[in-house]
């Protein structure tokens, strides 16, 4: 496990960016694995730059999104869909049929997402985020280490957490869809950012804790090629 410790968000987005570029520009076919919430939106903000700038292309670019919530249209503001097209898809040159976020409508049969990923050679680079509860993708507490793509409950603490991006609490879907957590450990490498004092305690469990489902991101130290990206308050719990 590389561990990079950097000074806030910002810089953090411009190390992550920077380590995508260097995939793409190895391999410009790769597929990527990607993430929505709050902290990679200044990795997409530095790829948008550097697509700006024509240091990168994306036209070649597959990429495979961590989850949807269940029940959301991809066309309502607050989906998963509708947040990458917004932050990322629509600035760059990517093929919009090149990008793929679970759908939060047809959940019959969630594993068909894994054979999906599977059949398109899968993922190079998975970006995550971190739960405050540990959670990676929506794997919230409790989710078995050998899950493929399923539908989960989210915790009360995740629907409090993300309720700042809904008008009211009430309106967070209880469940989602989410690339299990045997989905991601199958990626060849693993990119995760955390910034935040609240992510500091998760941070802990996930480099130094007991490997154990009640802190799903422990799973990463079997992980063979993991870089984690932190700030010093998400580091502030380390030893
Ligand atoms: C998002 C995802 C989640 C978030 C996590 C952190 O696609 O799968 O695991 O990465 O909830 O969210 P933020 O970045 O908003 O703190």
């Amino acid at each position: 496990m590389k561990i990079i410790k950097v000074k806030n968000n910002q810089e953090a987005g411009i190390q992550a960016a920077q380590i995508i570029l260097e995939k793409i520009h190895a391999n410009p076919g790769c597929i990527l694995g990607l993430a929505t919430g709050s902290t990679p939106i200044t990795t997409y903000q530095n790829l948008i730059q550097a697509y700006e700038h024509k240091q990168v292309s994306f036209k070649d670019v597959i990429t495979f999104n961590l989850d949807e919530y269940k029940g959301l249209n991809p066309t309502n503001p607050q989906s998963y869909r509708f947040f990458m097209n917004n932050e990322l898809f629509d600035h760059i040159d990517i093929k919009i049929e090149n990008t793929h976020v679970p759908s939060g409508l047809h959940t019959q049969n969630p594993a068909l997402y894994d054979q999906k990923i599977h059949k398109a050679g899968g993922i190079d680079l998975q970006l995550l985020g971190l739960g405050v509860n540990g959670h990676i993708g929506f794997n919230e507490p409790g989710t078995a280490f050998d899950s493929l793509t399923h539908v989960v409950d989210l915790d009360p603490s995740t629907i409090a957490v993300n309720a700042r991006f809904f008008d009211s609490i009430d309106l967070v879907p209880t469940q989602a869809i989410s690339m299990g957590l045997k989905t991601i450990m199958n990626a060849k490498q693993i990119l995760l950012i955390a910034t935040g004092t609240n992510k500091a305690e998760a941070i802990a469990h996930l480099i130094n804790g007991e490997i154990t489902p009640n802190w799903p991101c422990s799973i990463l130290q079997q992980h063979p090629n993991v870089v984690i990206i932190i700030d010093e308050a998400a580091g502030s719990m380390l030893k």
